[in-house]
């Protein structure tokens, strides 16, 4: 097997290299922008793993389907697309004349020779179906729920911003042994004016551990946050896989009782990210690792 990882991927590269070798490639521009793909390492009959999330989500998804083309062009037997965060995957509804974004990257992935697909936390089912190939999703319940006895968050309720979120809450009391515990919730609507939220179904208590899948402005958060406020909670930590973290406007976070911010480290984090000590990024490396030893071993599903 070769791992083709994007800048930014190095220790996911690390971490894989006891599986595979690294293979050589570089992405530049012609002087008119036009994208070009170069491949150093031979890869007839190999099977290849290019690792890189969809993020940011143009140039970035334009480079990977190009580098896929070029691997599949040279002669590789089978290629297997390692793309953390998964862009897009939250356009996973039908609604009259938008776009359905999730499906159009599924097949332009294929279309660009993408045989199968590993992604950590997966917006919804829903982006499964809409991909023409298998989409392999893998939540980090375990490593949340270590860092959870780490910061001694054990005696937090965790809450669900929304419904979309009450399966990834229960994974981690789960995880926590908690199998009984009820995961209170909101409803949320999402309109022009921005987030809304319910009154929270359920009850909080003092401390509140929030879990999600995206951390993106930071608008679900502010909004459960200042719910949570209102029912008296006192002190507040959140939990999500991938940190995006566009804008500002998160940053209010710390001053609704925030007291920490733990995502995993899908997606690059940029310094003013890595030097914020409350931010806590957990590395999901050794989790991707279990999951593409297991693929190598599973032949290629005929699509
Ligand atoms: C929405 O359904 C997702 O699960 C996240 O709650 C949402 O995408 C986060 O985005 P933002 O931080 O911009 O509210």
């Amino acid at each position: 097997m070769i791992v083709f990882a994007f800048p930014g991927y190095e220790s996911l590269l690390e971490t894989l290299q006891p599986l595979a070798k690294r293979g050589t490639f570089e992405i530049s521009r012609f002087a008119n922008g036009e994208v070009v793909a170069r491949v150093g390492t031979p890869v007839q009959m190999e099977h290849c793993v290019i690792v890189s999330s969809i993020a940011p989500p143009d140039e970035q998804f334009l480079s990977l389907i190009l580098l896929a083309h070029t691997l599949k062009k040279e002669g590789c037997r089978r290629l297997t697309a390692v793309l953390p965060y998964l862009g897009y995957s939250r356009q996973d509804k039908e609604k009259p004349g938008e776009s359905l974004a999730a499906a159009w990257v599924g097949s332009v992935l294929r279309a660009s020779g993408v045989d199968d697909v590993v992604t950590i936390d997966v917006h919804s089912e829903r982006d499964k179906h809409l991909f023409p190939m298998p989409l392999v999703s893998v939540f980090p319940a375990e490593i949340f729920a270590d860092a959870i006895r780490t910061y001694q968050l054990t005696d937090a309720t965790i809450v669900a911003p929304d419904n979309g979120a009450i399966p990834r809450c229960q994974a981690v009391n789960r995880a926590l042994g908690k199998l009984t515990a009820e995961v209170p919730y909101f409803e949320k609507t999402r309109d022009q004016s921005g987030i809304k939220h319910t009154k929270l179904i359920g009850r909080a208590g003092t401390q509140a551990l929030i879990v999600d899948d995206i951390l993106d402005t930071g608008g679900t958060l502010l909004s459960a946050c200042e719910k949570l406020i209102q029912e008296g909670v006192g002190k507040i930590d959140v939990m999500v896989t991938h940190g995006l973290f566009t804008g500002t406007d998160w940053k209010r976070l710390w001053s609704l009782k925030v007291q920490r911010i733990f995502c995993t480290d899908t997606i690059p984090a940029k310094k003013d990210i890595r030097d914020e000590h409350r931010i806590i990024i957990l590395p999901i490396g050794e989790l991707l690792k279990a999951q593409v030893a297991h693929l190598h071993r599973v032949p290629v599903p005929v699509c």
